[in-house]
């Protein structure tokens, strides 16, 4: 598994990070995996040689941090592991999230949501207790949060920083403007800018090109895109015409990934990857994380629930593409909704 470095910081990680969402209860989303099912899938991916690890405080009410603690002391070393987790929506296994998606935010009670200092300084400990660890390597917050100054959320994650508790911090899909303007915010007051930007992009999903992409190759920003498979979409077991049709729990249930994708468009985004794909031997997911890490991206964060899913996304980090091809995949796509932000 190669490492590379996230973005203009020493920080080594893996050319995939394993996204932890896939792994908690299934209680919070129908496809989520319970321990016993998700413990062989992350033991495979240490094998691998992934050290990267993505979670966030509500995945699956909480338990998607348990999880990924214990599983992380069991299979490997704290100090060359890189965990990241997430703070913003309210920890509670009712909510379960898709906000952008038209999924609606339980009745929250007071503090529980977004970006205060408050809210940051109680979520660490809450993000630390669960995972049973003294620090995490990376620090999101999960959205942006317009109800509350940017100098205050920046200076109480300086602090988190400060306080041991986190070592790097990063920020994940909001509008380039917001992004930049925390980093300015940041960099004025002498405190801790973002290392890393986790956005919404994959083949069929590219609106991230216009301006976030650009910014963070600009800014050093690393790039840990999220949903590279759109879900599961380009994995071309969707159906079209039927959106709880398919081959999976996912596919049937996931009503994000049915309002993002599925348009005719999408399709036929699969079908040029699938016939690509298949004329080199590999499947369509190899070929889309490859697509990702021939656009600039540090590492995808994929999402895994059985065990050969794992072996094709470390395949993507041996495929090499030519420009033409990364053109050929590209050709067709039709501009969409900016979708991901609430
Ligand atoms: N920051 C944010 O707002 C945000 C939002 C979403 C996700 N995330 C992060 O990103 C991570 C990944 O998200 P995601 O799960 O949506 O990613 P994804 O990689 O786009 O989709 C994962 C799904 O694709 C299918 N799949 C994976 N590999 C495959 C293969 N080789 N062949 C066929 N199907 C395959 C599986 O679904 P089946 O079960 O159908 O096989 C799997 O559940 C999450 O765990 C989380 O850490 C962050």
């Amino acid at each position: 598994m190669q490492q590379t470095r996230l973005g203009s910081t020493g920080l080594s990680v893996s050319r995939i990070c394993l996204g932890m969402m896939t792994y908690g209860t299934p209680d919070w989303r129908p496809w989520v995996l319970d321990e016993a099912a998700s413990r062989p899938l992350v033991k495979h991916a240490v094998d691998l040689g992934i050290n990267f690890f993505d979670t966030a405080d509500m995945y699956s009410g909480g338990q998607s941090e348990v999880l990924t603690g214990r599983f992380l002391r069991e299979f490997c070393r704290r100090d060359e592991i890189v965990v990241a987790t997430k703070v913003f929506f309210p920890v509670d296994v009712t909510f379960s999230g898709g906000v952008a998606a038209g999924g609606k935010l339980p009745p929250v009670a007071p503090n529980k949501l977004g970006l205060s200092r408050k809210r940051i300084f109680h979520a660490i400990d809450e993000s630390l207790a669960r995972l049973g660890t003294d620090y995490v390597d990376l620090y999101q917050i999960h959205r942006f949060d317009p109800n509350t100054p940017v100098e205050e959320t920046m200076e109480a994650l300086h602090d988190v920083v400060k306080a041991g508790k986190a070592r790097y911090i990063g920020a994940s899909s909001m509008w380039a403007w917001q992004f930049a303007k925390m980093q300015q915010v940041a960099r004025t007051h002498g405190w801790t800018p973002f290392a890393s930007m986790q956005n919404h992009y994959n083949l069929a999903y590219r609106e991230e090109e216009r301006e976030m992409l650009p910014l963070c190759r600009d800014q050093g920003v690393a790039v840990i895109p999220w949903s590279p498979l759109a879900r599961g979409f380009l994995a071309g077991n969707r159906k079209a015409g039927d959106k709880q049709g398919g081959a999976t729990s996912r596919a049937e249930t996931d009503n994000i990934a049915q309002t993002y994708y599925y348009r005719a468009s999408d399709f036929a985004t699969v079908e040029r990857l699938g016939a690509m794909a298949a004329a080199k031997g590999v499947s369509n997911a190899t070929l889309a994380y490859a697509w990702l890490l021939h656009k600039g991206v540090t590492a995808p964060i994929i999402g895994a629930s059985k065990l050969p899913q794992l072996d094709q996304a470390a395949a993507a980090t041996e495929l090499v593409l030519t420009a033409d091809e990364v053109a050929q995949l590209e050709a067709g796509y039709e501009p969409h909704p900016v979708t991901g932000h609430a």
